[in-house]
């Protein structure tokens, strides 16, 4: 695998493997790796000729007092995972490269980029596509995956692609889950033991308005109602938001019907969780 550091060298080597007539698959992420992000590796794997991907912590999405400074780096161990599923390229920028003294313009999603996360994190998914719109001109893929544990920033990405004409797929693959339920993410880390048995009422709530919805409750007041109770009684976990909302504009809606999102994002200590569920 080569691990390129330069904008103008990952922008060379990905032109000459397009005009080899590669499909040329794309798998952003910040590092830290899980077998949530190696799934998206084997799904761009199974679709593309050649995989790139990019690790890069990207600043312009933590707000002061997130956890940018904390955030788990494992470059040499990703680099070996990387490795072993084949990725042929890996773009792995310092912020300086990304972000040069002077660089002032910014990619905002207005109104979708304001809800859910984007309300709680004001300025997190101008940060976000600010940097995957840099990283889709550097790399130009045919096709990008996102997973959809991050399913309010798949719908902002949905949005920008189509705005500013990206030509590329954008591509949401399944949430990959711990044997008990819990959602696979790179802050998981963060927690202690006592805090993950607490992080499972994430999952387990989903879970039940899931079996809510399938016993025939449409409502979502009703449903939200439920949910509520489960995540406010649960020691250690702040309730952030828990919502229905249409999946592609994140705007709330009454009824819980085929193709909705259930969303939630709570602190369980000082971390940040999220999940959701798409209504089958
Ligand atoms: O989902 C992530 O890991 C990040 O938000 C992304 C898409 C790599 C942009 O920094």
């Amino acid at each position: 695998m080569q691990v390129v550091k330069s904008v103008a060298e990952m922008q060379d080597i990905c032109r000459k493997l397009r005009r080899g007539g590669e499909a040329l698959g794309f798998v952003p992420t910040m590092g830290a790796l899980h077998e949530g992000h190696l799934s998206l590796i084997r799904r761009a794997r199974a679709e593309c000729q050649v995989v790139a991907a990019s690790i890069f912590v990207n600043p312009l999405q933590f707000a002061p007092g997130e956890d940018f400074a904390q955030y788990p780096r494992t470059f040499e161990e990703d680099c070996r995972q990387l490795d072993t599923e084949g990725v042929a390229v890996l773009f792995a920028p310092e912020a300086e490269e990304m972000y040069p003294s002077g660089a002032v313009t910014l990619v905002t999603v207005s109104g979708i980029g304001d809800r859910l996360d984007g309300a709680s994190r004001p300025g997190h998914f101008t940060g976000v596509a600010t940097v995957v719109a840099k990283l889709f001109h550097v790399v130009a893929p045919a096709r990008a995956y996102f997973g959809q544990k991050d399913a309010a920033q798949l719908a902002v990405l949905r949005q920008m692609v189509q705005d500013l004409n990206f030509d590329l797929e954008l591509v949401g693959c399944e949430i990959v889950r711990d044997r008990d339920g819990l959602a696979l993410s790179s802050r998981n880390k963060y927690l202690s033991g006592k805090e993950r048995d607490q992080a499972l009422v994430l999952s387990r709530t989903l879970n039940q308005m899931k079996q809510s919805i399938s016993s025939r409750e449409r409502q979502s007041a009703a449903l939200l109602q439920l949910g509520k109770d489960a995540l406010n009684g649960t020691e250690g976990v702040r309730l952030d938001y828990l919502a229905i909302v249409d999946s592609r504009t994140l705007l709330p809606v009454p009824s819980a019907e085929k193709g909705v999102l259930v969303a939630v994002a709570a602190y369980v200590g000082r971390t940040r969780l999220i999940d959701n569920f798409l209504i089958a």
